[in-house]
C-alpha cells in the first residue's frame, strides 16, 4: 500500500473477471465478444500462472491492471527471457495520479524477483509515456508494396492452405530459418502456434508453398480494410523460386489493396515483393525494453561468451546505445561506445508481428 492508499499487487484467481471486464471496458467497449478474448489470454494459455496479473486497488476496488507475457528472446547465442508488459490500463475517473506508473513499477519488482531478463513492451500510445520511466525503444521494419510487374520468372511448387495437424512440425522447422538470421526473434513451444491466444491472433500460417511434396515455405497476412498487413513469412534456404509462387498469393489476397506489414529486410518474400513492386520500407517504435538485473543479464551472455563486462551503463543514452547494440540495431553515434568495442555487429533486430502481445 502507497500512501495515497492505492495496494499494487498479484490479482487473485477470483478477480480474473474484474480484470476481463476492465479490459473490455477500455480497449473494446463495443465489442460484445471482447470479455471471451481476455479471458482467454488467461484461461486458455498453458503458460499463463498466478501473478501474471497485475493490479492496482483504491478503496477495494480494482481500477488499473497490466498482464505479463513470458516471452523467450534469441539473443547473440543465448536465450532471454523477457518479462511482456500487455494491456497496461487504468481506469479514466482514476487517471493522471500516478496509479499505471505505479503498476508498472510492481511488474518490474515482479521481473526482478522472478529472474526475468529484461522487460519488454510494444505500446499503442507512442513511445514518451515508457521512455519516461526508463524504456528504450527499438526500431523494427516495416514496409508497403504496391505491385506493378508480374514476375517474369519460372513458377515453382505449388500454393496450399496449411492446417495444424499436417503441418505443424515443417512449419517450426521453416520458422527457425527465421530465428536464426535475425536478433531477438521469439522462441516458440509446440503450443504456443495453437494455444487460445495464438487462435484469437490468427497466427498460424495461412499458406504455404509445396515443391515435389514437401513444403518449403510460408506465409500470414491479416485482412483489413484497404488490403492486407503481412505478419509473417519464412522460407527454407535454397526455396528460390517457390517464393515467386508464395509472392503471387499474398498478391492475391491484397486484390489490388495494399501489401503492408513487418518482415526482415532481408525475408525472402520481402525481396520478391520488391522485384514485382514499389516497395517503400520505414519502421515501427512499437517495441520497447527495460533492464532488469545488469549482473544477472552479464551472467546470462558471458555463459556464450559474450562479455557485456561487469558495470552497467552510466546513463540514460548509455542505456539506450547499449539495448541498440546487443539487438542488432545500433546507430552511427553508438560505434563510438564501449558496447559497440565489446559487441560488435550480430544479425540484424527482428521481432515477428505475430509474437506481438
Ligand atoms: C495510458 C494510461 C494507462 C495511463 O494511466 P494513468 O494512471 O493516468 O498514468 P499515470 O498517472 O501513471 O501517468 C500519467 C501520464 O500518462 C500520460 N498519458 C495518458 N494517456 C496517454 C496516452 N494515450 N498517450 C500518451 N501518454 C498518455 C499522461 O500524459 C501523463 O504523462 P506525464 O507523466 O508526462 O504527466 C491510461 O491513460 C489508459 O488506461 N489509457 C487507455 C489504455 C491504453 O492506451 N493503455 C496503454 C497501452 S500501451
Amino acid at each position: 500500500m502507497d500512501q495515497d492508499h492505492t495496494e499494487y499487487r498479484a490479482a487473485r484467481d477470483d478477480e480474473i473477471e474484474a480484470c476481463v471486464e476492465l479490459q473490455h471496458q477500455v480497449f473494446r467497449p463495443h465489442e460484445d465478444d471482447a470479455p471471451d478474448r481476455y479471458r482467454s489470454y488467461v484461461r486458455d494459455d498453458p503458460s499463463y500462472r498466478p501473478g501474471l496479473s497485475r493490479v492496482a486497488l483504491v478503496e477495494g476496488r480494482i481500477v488499473s491492471h497490466l498482464r505479463i507475457w513470458e516471452r523467450v528472446l534469441n539473443v547473440r547465442g543465448t536465450t532471454l527471457k523477457a518479462g511482456g508488459v500487455g494491456s497496461l490500463l487504468c481506469l479514466p475517473e482514476y487517471r493522471g495520479r500516478g496509479i499505471a506508473s505505479g503498476v508498472l513499477a510492481d511488474a518490474e519488482r515482479f521481473f526482478l524477483e522472478e529472474g526475468y531478463d529484461l522487460g519488454l513492451l510494444f505500446t499503442i500510445i507512442g513511445t514518451p509515456y515508457y521512455d519516461n520511466r526508463g524504456w528504450t525503444p527499438l526500431p523494427l521494419p516495416t514496409f508497403s508494396a504496391t505491385p506493378n510487374s508480374p514476375l517474369v520468372e519460372e513458377r515453382v511448387g505449388r500454393g496450399v492452405d496449411l492446417n495444424l495437424d499436417d503441418h505443424l512440425d515443417v512449419i517450426r522447422n521453416i520458422h527457425r530459418v527465421e530465428c536464426d538470421s535475425s536478433t531477438g526473434s521469439c522462441e516458440r513451444t509446440a503450443t504456443y502456434w495453437n494455444d487460445g491466444p495464438a487462435r484469437l491472433r490468427g497466427m498460424f500460417p495461412r499458406t504455404g508453398v509445396e515443391v515435389d511434396g514437401r513444403l518449403v515455405a510460408y506465409a500470414n497476412w491479416e485482412d483489413r480494410p484497404e488490403g492486407i498487413w503481412v505478419t509473417e513469412a519464412a522460407a527454407i534456404e535454397g526455396c528460390g523460386a517457390a517464393i515467386v509462387t508464395l509472392a503471387e498469393t499474398v498478391v492475391s489476397a491484397a486484390s489490388g489493396g495494399a501489401i503492408e506489414g513487418s518482415l526482415r529486410r532481408d525475408n525472402p518474400l520481402a525481396a520478391c515483393l520488391g522485384q514485382m513492386s514499389e516497395m517503400s520500407w520505414s519502421v515501427h517504435d512499437e517495441m520497447m525494453v527495460k533492464m532488469t538485473d545488469w549482473a544477472r543479464l552479464d551472467s546470462r551472455l558471458s555463459s556464450v561468451g559474450v562479455d557485456i563486462g561487469p558495470a552497467p551503463p552510466k546513463s540514460r543514452s548509455d542505456t539506450d546505445s547499449f539495448w541498440r547494440v546487443l539487438f542488432g540495431c545500433a546507430l552511427t553515434e553508438d560505434r563510438d561506445t564501449v558496447w559497440w568495442d565489446r559487441l560488435g555487429p550480430c544479425p540484424p533486430l527482428f521481432y515477428s508481428w505475430a509474437d506481438i502481445f
